[in-house]
This record gives structure tokens, C-alpha cells and sequence, in this order.
């Protein structure tokens, strides 16, 4: 199983308090060590959306680049990709949704709008060498517009394959769907578009981030998006949730026997770097102290149908809420 992991991107653009590249870099460079096949090193956004990440140039800069692994930038336009060619980035990512509503919240656009921007970012990344990821946010629940039908993924999918990305990450954003779901949707992908071409990118909102994961790897996804410690949520931020841990994913894969190449300890190190600059307690408190042995499978890896039903089978407020796995642009106008 390849894990990618995005805490550098996805986990850090939650912080609020800055983080200086430093500690970035030195966070990138511990994860690098780790065994991970490929690391989304920063997002080439508005800074003005996205403040956390201006240093990203800087960040690419900075840190030391393993042989063999990946060094993934997020981009939402040409002039993002622009910074990322100059950075040096091995392979971007544009981002898009399913949900009409969504979209326009995130990158200001319609999902017509982020294909007309993408095409000619997929076209110039291509002529560069670069493979393009595409995001698909959104893919079975939104904030906004509730439950998203799979036919909306499905045409969103198509769409960014006409316009030639590599690789499609089919991301529940706000963490709410069920492994019964994943493997619906994954299932129903299936005509569309190969496996091997797809990523799965989950929250974890109510606590089903791993079994979602192993829904993907059973219906043959080949790439899992994690965040070391679950960054991006705290669990003091009540209705906040990051990324699913990249330390539990590779537990609960490495448990039956799925190797990643990961090493469990050099990751859960790579939080240290973060821990004395971070101020904010959604870095501090999912910092984690290393295991020596993966943990016994807990009840919600062996059940498929577990739910932490309180918070489940609420509705979903559009609002504060809404930046439930997601940190929402932050516009500084
Ligand atoms: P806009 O305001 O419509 O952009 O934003 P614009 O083209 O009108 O430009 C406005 C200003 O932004 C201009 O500066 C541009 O130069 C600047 P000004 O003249 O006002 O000083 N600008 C940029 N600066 C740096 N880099 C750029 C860039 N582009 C424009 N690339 C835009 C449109 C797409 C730029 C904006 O909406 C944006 O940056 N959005 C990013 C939001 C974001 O990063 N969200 C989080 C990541 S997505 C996510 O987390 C989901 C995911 O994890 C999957 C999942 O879980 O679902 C991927
Ligand atoms: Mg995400």
C-alpha cells in the first residue's frame, strides 16, 4: 500500500498560530526518513485563502529530498503551478468537488470553473514531467449541500480524466462517510476508472478514517492520503477533525499482514519538530509517544459498521462546523 502523507499540507493549513519553515522542513525532512512513498510538501495557494502555507516556496527550498520519494505540491491555478515548477515540485495536485457548493467555497469557482483553470495547469504540469493528481472533495457527504449522490463523483472523475490527470483522490472531506459507502462509491468507480488510478483521502471525524481506509484497500485502491498523529483536528475543537493518522493506517495495514514500508517510530518522531513552535493544541495534543508494537485491532477496526452515533447521526451544520476536515479558506480581505 503507498501512504501519503499530507500532514504537511492538509494537517498544517488547520494551524492558526504560524509555524515557522524551519520546523516545517525539519518536519518534512523527519517524514522523509519514515518510509512514506510520497509527502505533499505545501500548497502553492492564496496566501490570502490559505496563510499557513505562504512559505511553501521556502518549505521546497529547505528540505532534503530522499531518493524514491515523492514531493507533491497542491495547486489551484497556473500561477500555483508556476511556483511549483520553480519549487521543484515532483508531482502537483489540482483540487476540485462534487459539490457545486463546496467548490465555490474552496476555490471561488464553479466545478465547470475548476475544470476550465485545471486544463491547461494538467497540460503545462504534463509538458514539465510532472504527474497531476486531482482531487475529488466532497465525494460522498458536504457541509454544505448534505449527502452527495455518487453519480455527481462520478461525472466530476470523468471530467478531470478528459482533461488528463494521473491520478484521482476521492476525498470525504468531512469525515462522515461509512465503509459501506466506500465501498459503494469505489465499487461504482469501478467502469470509470482503473483502481490503481485512484487514491483514497479520508477524515476522521467519527472515528472511521481506518475502516474507511481498509474499505479502499479492499476494493483495490493502491494509495492511502493519511496525516501523521491525525493532524488538521484536535479533539479539544469540538466538531474540528483532521486527516486519518497515518500511524493507525499503517498499523491497521501492517496488522493483517499489508506492508507499507513504513517505520511506526520514525514517524510518530516526525511530530517532535512540530511540538515546540506549534501553539495551537491541535499539533500539541495529537502528538504521540512511539509504540513498540502495533496496538491489538480496536472494536472500530473489526467492526465495519461501528459509528460513534452522538456525533454520527447528527446533521451536519453548514457554519463553524463546516471546516470539519477541512480548514476553509481564511481570507485576509
Ligand atoms: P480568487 O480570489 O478567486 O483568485 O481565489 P484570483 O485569481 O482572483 O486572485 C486573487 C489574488 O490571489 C491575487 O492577488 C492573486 O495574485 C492571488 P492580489 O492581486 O489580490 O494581491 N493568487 C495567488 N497567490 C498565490 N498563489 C496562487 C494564487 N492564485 C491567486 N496560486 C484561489 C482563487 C483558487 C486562488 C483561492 O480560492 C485559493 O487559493 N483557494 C485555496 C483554498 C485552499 O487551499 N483550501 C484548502 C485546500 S483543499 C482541501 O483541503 C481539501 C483536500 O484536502 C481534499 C479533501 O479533504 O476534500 C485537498
Ligand atoms: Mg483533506
Amino acid at each position: 500500500m503507498r501512504i501519503v502523507e499530507v500532514g504537511p499540507r492538509d494537517g498544517l493549513q488547520n494551524e492558526t498560530a504560524p509555524i515557522p519553515a524551519a520546523a516545517k522542513i525539519a518536519f518534512v525532512d523527519a517524514l522523509s526518513d519514515s518510509g512514506v512513498a510520497e509527502i505533499e510538501v505545501s500548497a502553492f495557494v492564496s496566501p490570502r485563502w490559505v496563510p499557513q502555507l505562504r512559505d511553501a516556496a521556502a518549505v521546497f527550498a529547505g528540505i532534503t529530498r530522499r531518493p524514491g520519494v515523492v514531493y507533491s505540491a497542491l495547486v489551484p491555478n497556473r500561477q500555483g503551478l508556476d511556483q511549483a515548477l520553480a519549487a521543484g515540485a515532483d508531482k502537483i495536485a489540482v483540487f476540485t468537488a462534487a459539490s457545486e457548493t463546496f467548490a465555490r467555497k474552496n476555490i471561488n469557482t464553479s466545478i465547470e470553473g475548476s475544470m476550465a483553470r485545471f486544463r491547461p495547469v494538467v497540460a503545462a504540469a504534463h509538458a514539465a514531467g510532472l504527474p497531476v493528481r486531482g482531487y475529488v472533495s466532497t465525494a460522498f457527504w458536504c457541509a454544505f449541500e448534505g449527502h452527495i449522490a455518487p453519480a455527481a463523483v462520478i461525472a466530476v472523475v470523468n471530467r478531470l480524466m478528459a482533461i488528463g490527470v494521473d491520478e484521482v483522490a476521492i476525498s470525504d472531506t468531512i469525515g462522515k462517510a461509512t465503509p459501506e459507502e466506500v465501498a459503494r462509491l469505489f465499487d461504482q468507480l469501478r467502469p470509470h476508472i482503473a483502481a490503481e488510478r485512484m487514491a483514497a483521502h479520508f477524515h476522521d471525524t467519527y472515528g472511521r478514517g481506518v475502516v474507511n481506509a481498509l474499505a479502499a484497500w479492499e476494493a483495490g485502491i493502491p494509495a492511502i492520503d493519511a496525516s501523521v498523529g491525525g493532524l488538521g483536528g484536535c479533539p479539544y475543537a469540538p466538531g474540528a477533525s483532521g486527516n486519518v493518522a497515518t500511524d493507525d493506517i499503517v498499523a491497521a495495514l501492517e496488522e493483517r499482514g499489508i506492508p507499507t514500508g513504513v517505520d511506526r517510530r520514525r514517524l510518530a518522531a516526525s511530530l517532535e519538530h512540530l511540538a515546540p513552535t506549534a501553539s495551537t493544541p491541535a499539533v500539541a495534543c495529537r502528538k504521540r509517544a512511539p509504540r513498540s508494537a502495533p496496538p491489538a485491532p480496536s472494536p472500530r477496526v473489526r467492526s465495519a459498521a461501528n459509528t460513534r452515533p452522538a456525533k454520527a447521526d447528527g446533521p451536519l451544520q453548514p457554519g463553524p462546523s463546516t471546516s470539519v476536515g477541512f480548514s476553509g479558506p481564511r481570507r485576509g480581505r
